[in-house]
């Protein structure tokens, strides 16, 4: 018999067990990057709204907001209680030729949610599949016919083959193959985007792109697309029948402040949405495109095509996911989760703005919208170009070395000394995220606030000692 670890035994592993796991089975450079900062070196023990609790005793408040899954908080009551219901009456996960009354609900409920005739969906795992289904399902509308699909200059749409090679930021330091005829606009940038689809004409002058697809507002780099920016890539892709999907996998269920981000313009309505991450409530990993009726019809409503892509993966709308889901969207529309994004700028905007003015030595920027925040910091000794040129592998040729640097001696300190959580973005210019989740109170605001302006105060020397310091002895461990 192979010595297999128990779940019992699992549990009880401790942190450096739980390290030396990893080196050995899952990702060795994983432990050496990520036990840097305080949080590496932790387990959990449990978590519940805006707050984990570590295993040594620490509460933590969380304000990554899961990277965009948890609007809800973690473990919402109402989830729970959800799926406990769904396990209890021992309800069926797996089969797609009896018909589901979860992914048949669920759907129902986003067609309610959403406007124009974005009527169809389909419900896979992960974002990275929303995107390639949705892609997949804008190539099939137009037969296989055009070739082209164009994004933005600094997207992030995933890191499958297909979604990997549609993101247009700053991450891929190596480049794997992907989808063809991929081209590239200018984020925001309406003249960009014509010169593109020009580009994409055949030799007869005919459009030969099948697709555009866009982030509304960036939550990797905190930017938004104007109002202008967004009407006028409707009227674009209308006139020349391109496909347009807003991909708002991290934007949706009220996190920006209106239920998608492009939901605060009345009349705008792309083609495709896809969304996920807040769609499962923190609990179940779904995502979902939702398509206009008629692009579905044309590709897929046939009998030879019916199966094609819409229900035949093994993971499609299976059980407790979608009734998870469908318990998710009715707490962000019973509890109005976008007046709370909404009530939660009126309070990190204007803090975040003083801040800045206070510490402007190492403040550069903010911006964000709803609970989704960015604080963008740089500066300290020139000596760390220095280090930077010094430094081993692709840090040496790394532009933006001194700014991450800052940036994670900020969230080391942050997380040490005053127990909150926060990340940076890979992509663009690498914003500190301030992210609540939508159950946070305002005094989690306030305290938040109050632990920045204190950490920014401590001065960069001494920040970036201590974060240098503690990476030094980690690697020693
Ligand atoms: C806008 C956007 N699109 C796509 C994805 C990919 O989602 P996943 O990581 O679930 O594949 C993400 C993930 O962060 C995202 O933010």
């Amino acid at each position: 018999m192979p010595e297999l670890i128990t779940l019992d035994e699992c549990e009880e592993l401790t942190v450096k067990q739980v390290h030396d796991l990893y080196r050995s089975y899952v990702n060795r450079s994983q432990v050496s990057l990520m036990t840097s900062f305080g949080f590496g070196r932790e387990l959990v023990e449990r978590a519940e709204g805006a707050r984990i609790y570590t295993r040594d005793g620490r509460e933590i408040l969380d304000f990554t907001g899961g990277v965009g899954v948890l609007n809800h908080g973690h473990n919402h009551p109402r989830i729970l209680a959800a799926r406990k219901r769904f396990q209890e009456l021992r309800r069926m996960e797996v089969h797609k030729t009896y018909f589901s009354p979860y992914v048949a609900a669920l759907s129902h409920n986003l067609a309610q949610l959403l406007p124009g005739d974005l009527n169809m969906s389909f419900f896979p795992n992960s974002g990275a599949e929303a995107v390639e289904g949705a892609v997949k399902v804008a190539y099939k509308y137009h037969g296989g016919r055009r070739n082209s699909i164009l994004r933005s200059d600094i997207s992030f749409h995933g890191k499958l083959l297909g979604s990997g090679s549609l993101t247009g930021g700053a991450q891929n330091h190596f480049q794997f193959p992907g989808i063809p005829g991929v081209g590239t606009f200018t984020y925001d940038d309406l003249e960009s985007v014509r010169a593109a689809v020009r580009e994409a004409r055949t030799a007869d002058g005919e459009c030969d792109v099948y697709a555009l697809l866009i982030e509304p507002f960036s939550a990797s780099t905190m930017r938004a697309c104007s109002a202008e920016f967004l009407r006028g890539l409707r009227e674009i892709c209308s006139a020349e029948n391109i496909v347009l999907i807003f991909d708002e996998i991290y934007t949706g269920w009220g996190k920006t402040g209106s239920l998608f981000y492009f939901m605060r313009y009345p009349d705008l309505v792309p083609d495709i949405v896809t969304t996920s991450k807040s769609f499962g409530g923190g609990k179940s990993s779904i995502s979902a495109y939702i398509v206009s009726e008629p692009i579905f019809r044309k590709a897929y409503d046939n009998l030879t095509d019916a199966m094609m892509h819409s229900t035949s993966t093994t993971y499609y709308g299976f059980g407790e996911e979608t009734a998870t889901a469908i318990e998710a969207v009715n707490i962000v529309v019973e509890d109005d989760y976008p007046r709370r994004a909404r009530d939660i700028e009126r309070v990190l905007a204007p803090g975040l703005q003083k801040i800045a003015k206070e510490h402007p030595d190492v403040v550069t920027d903010v911006a964000g919208a709803g609970a989704l925040h960015g604080i963008f910091l740089d500066g300290g000794p020139k000596v760390l170009d220095l280090v930077a040129r010094m430094a081993p592998g692709g840090f040496r040729n790394d532009p933006r070395f001194r700014a991450k640097l800052v940036t994670c001696a900020v969230i080391n300190e942050l997380h040490r000394e005053h127990g909150i959580y926060t990340y940076y973005t890979l992509n663009g210019r690498n914003p500190l995220v301030v992210a609540p989740p939508l159950v946070a109170e305002t005094e989690d605001l306030e305290y938040f606030l109050d632990s920045l302006d204190k950490t920014l105060a401590k001065g960069l020397p001494r920040l970036l000692t201590t974060f240098v310091r503690e990476k030094v002895s980690a690697l020693w461990r």
